[in-house]
């Protein structure tokens, strides 16, 4: 693979050193292109060429559909990770005194939809990580009989753990509970199989690792969880006859597209799907085995220069973030030294977070470590 040819498709790499696809991701050229054509349609023709943006939406399904080795019908756009998520937390059959169980680092989106649930009894079980990993024994010791679903991220925003979805999986069924994954953090750079690994539910928007802009996000649902979620948010578009306005049937969609209210948003569903066939195209194995490449490289020059790696290298914990401690510094103002060198990182949990993607070079990360360790003046 010619990762330095690939740099082409990326307008971000002839001004910055960019590391922060953990927050929000540059676009891509062709997803930039997407966007500005279809602009260009509704600016010039307005609804003319609509059957054209239907049918590109439902191609883009199906390489969502791909993306997870899913059924396109099972994946739905929702406009971020927070509305799959308040579709689940919602839409369950709770009774006072069940019980979710999550990470206490999860990042608020995967908190704040749970404990909203306190007004019908339902309790919400964070489960500590030690050691800058969760462990499958902790939240094992979390699960009882009033559990009625784990809701874990794939990757954890701040401390880049990546937790063993297999695992937690089987976990879910020999404990026969739900199983929701934040799929944010690792989608688009780490593989993910619905159909190898029994996951529920699962949400992710666009905006980070799949490379595309914000708004336009996926909601996996598994075909048998359908039923049993009341459908919150019902619209025109929820159901069978959907485009046909003068007949009224109240017959749901019998998969995930019921969640589909009304219309969608095509302007980032097009630019979604152009970074998606780019992802695709490159391979999901071949990217992973890239930024776990170019995030060990960074490990080890970070402690080479006097950084403590925070995140847990073990082989299987590894992800695309990579969180550090520089000793001594104000991680605040040095991420905005790097800023200033032409080097975007983020903080998260008063620790400097590095997130390169597969475009990124070795090159860039030494300037990265250099400016780093740099003290501002
Ligand atoms: C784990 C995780 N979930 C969700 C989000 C964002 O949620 P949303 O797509 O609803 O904006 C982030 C953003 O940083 C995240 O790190």
């Amino acid at each position: 693979m010619d990762w330095t040819a690939l740099r082409a498709e990326f307008p971000v790499t002839r001004r910055w050193a960019f590391f922060d696809h953990a927050a929000v991701a540059p676009l891509t050229a062709r997803a930039q292109q997407a966007m500005t054509d279809w602009a260009a349609d509704l600016a010039d023709n307005g609804l003319v060429h609509e059957r054209r943006w239907v049918q590109r939406v439902e191609e883009v399904r199906g390489l969502a559909g791909r993306l997870l080795n899913a059924d396109p019908l099972d994946v739905a756009f929702v406009k971020n990770t927070s509305e799959g998520i308040g579709i689940v937390a919602e839409g369950l059959p709770w009774q006072p005194g069940d019980n979710v169980v999550t990470a206490a680092e999860e990042y608020p989106a995967n908190i704040y939809p749970w404990l909203n649930l306190a007004r019908r009894g339902v309790e919400l079980r964070r489960v500590e990580s030690r050691a800058g990993r969760l462990w499958l024994d902790d939240i094992r010791a979390a699960i009882d009989g009033r559990t009625r679903l784990l809701s874990l991220s794939f990757v954890e925003f701040a401390s880049g753990f990546r937790n063993d979805l297999d695992a937690l999986a089987g976990l879910c069924r020999e404990k026969d509970i739900l199983f929701f994954v934040d799929a944010i953090q690792g989608l688009g750079v780490l593989p993910l199989d619905v159909r190898r690994t029994p996951v529920d539910f699962l949400a992710a928007d666009g905006h980070k690792w799949l490379l595309g802009p914000e708004g336009a996000g996926l909601f996996y649902v598994r075909r048998e969880r359908v039923e049993p979620l009341y459908p919150v948010g019902i619209g025109w578009n929820s159901v069978v006859g959907a485009r046909n306005f003068s007949v009224i049937d109240f017959t749901l969609k019998p998969h995930a597209g019921r969640w589909e209210s009304g219309s969608l948003n095509v302007a980032g569903i097009t630019a979604l799907g152009a970074s998606l066939g780019l992802l695709l195209d490159l391979g999901i194995d071949a990217i992973a085995a890239r930024v776990l490449e170019l995030t060990d490289y960074l490990c080890a020059q970070a402690q080479r220069a006097g950084f403590e790696v925070y995140s847990s290298r073990r082989s299987e914990d590894r992800s695309g973030i990579v969180s550090l401690i520089v000793p001594g510094a104000d991680v605040r103002q040095r991420v905005r030294h790097c800023r200033d060198r032409g080097i975007v990182i983020n903080q998260r949990a008063g620790r400097v977070r590095v997130s390169p993607h597969c475009y990124n070079s070795t090159e860039e990360i030494d300037r990265l470590i250099a400016a780093l360790g740099e003290q501002p003046g």
